[in-house]
């Protein structure tokens, strides 16, 4: 690898959700939240459902070799045990338009949003979690495998337990240290019932979850010292030890930086997104380097800011390629990078109030506008090196 390149075939796009950007989704959780007043709605969306085309036509002229998006569980099986064979058509028209256009895929399986049938019985709760899971996994990679080698089960385990179980601010709305812990060991359960399901239709793929981590710091007080290296076993490492011997990469999401014992002086001055979240320079190298301990391929899968006036995003882009060719100079096998968001996209509680998209997108009209900081994106994508 050249001074400033990065290596051959690495991987550059950009990442979505079901969800956040496809509208029209009403047989999920979170849609039946919102129609009892408990979070935003999320409606059309971007309408991207019908729109995949364009929307990845864009990605192409930025160079993006890659796309990283998720399928809806609920549009594949609306009712238990009944799959839906014309969403998978349609889902099969994402794969081929990304394939016609030589971009690599990275396919997302459950991204938050579980079908209501699922969560009406208690979701990952339920005796028999894993297996419904799996059968639904299991059934995508059946008629879709063949067109893509990176597959995740899920995003955010720890994310999805915390906001849900404990927070109760995401469904099912719970603040329950019990069903906290109990969810999380739930959910690994169903990523190991999937993987080997996955893997015995098709062992040639490479599966993978997202998982989200944070950069943990401290000063030199012991107490802090402790805090610090509880905080990073119990939220970045202990799911990914759950799941070990079943998983072919890791998918790191970061936003994140949490210093123990911060000065006043240190928190004021911080930078911050439109979320209020510190914008950190090199938050990711270091969190790339602690994965270096499982020994797996990396991919950074999720990875961006909300910054509507797009102001701080060219030099976060920047500062993202420095930290990842810093991680793989150090021996971090970092395969690929994918930047949160592709589109503006609805921002769970926060609804479409957040814009982390390198494309914006008026919810009025539905009109995408490539934001200058995609054309620093470009750049970089177009050497494979890091820009000054
Ligand atoms: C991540 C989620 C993603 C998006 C970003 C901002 O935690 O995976 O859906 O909301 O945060």
């Amino acid at each position: 690898m050249a001074d400033k390149e990065f290596p051959e075939g690495f991987l550059w796009g950009a990442s979505t959700a079901a969800y956040q950007v496809e509208g029209g989704i009403e047989n999920v959780d979170w849609a039946e939240a919102a129609r009892e007043g408990k979070v935003p709605e999320a409606g059309r969306a971007c309408d991207f459902y019908n729109r995949f085309g364009s929307d990845f036509e864009i990605a192409a002229s930025l160079g993006m070799n890659a796309q990283r998006f998720s399928i809806e569980w609920a549009r594949i099986e609306p009712e238990e045990g009944k799959f839906n064979e014309r969403e998978i058509e349609h889902y099969r028209a994402v794969l081929e338009r990304l394939k016609a256009s030589g971009v690599t895929p990275m396919v997302n399986l459950w991204h938050f949003t579980l079908p209501l049938w699922f969560s009406e019985r208690g979701g990952f709760l339920e005796k028999g979690a894993p297996e419904i899971f799996a059968r639904y996994c299991r059934f995508v990679v059946e008629r879709l495998g063949g067109y893509a080698d990176l597959w995740l089960t899920h995003n955010e385990p720890i994310v999805y337990s915390s906001k849900g179980f404990w927070d109760g601010v995401w469904p099912p709305f719970l603040r329950n240290p019990l069903q906290y812990l109990r969810v999380i060991y739930a959910v690994a359960a169903a990523h190991r019932t999937a993987y080997t399901a996955m893997k015995t239709v098709r062992p040639s793929i490479q599966i993978g979850i997202a998982k989200h981590n944070i950069f943990f710091e401290s000063n030199s007080n012991p107490l802090n010292r402790l805090l610090c290296v509880c905080s990073d076993w119990f939220w970045n490492h202990r799911f990914l030890r759950l799941i070990e011997g079943y998983q072919d990469f890791i998918g790191l999401n970061h936003y994140h930086h949490k210093k123990y014992g911060a000065t006043s002086r240190e928190r004021e001055t911080a930078v911050r997104s439109d979320m209020g979240w510190e914008i950190h320079p090199t938050s990711l190298y270091h969190c790339l380097i602690a994965l270096k301990r499982y020994g797996l391929p990396l991919y950074v899968s999720e990875h961006g800011l909300a910054d509507a006036a797009d102001v701080h995003r060219p030099e976060f882009i920047k500062n993202a390629a420095r930290a990842v060719h810093r991680a793989i100079e150090e021996g971090a096998p970092v395969r690929g990078y994918f930047h949160w968001s592709l589109l503006d996209n609805y921002e769970w509680t926060e609804g479409f109030t957040k814009r982390f998209g390198l494309i914006e997108v008026n919810y009025d009209t539905l009109e995408r506008t490539i934001r200058p900081s995609a054309y620093v994106y470009k750049q970089i994508i177009e050497r494979n090196a890091l820009i000054d």
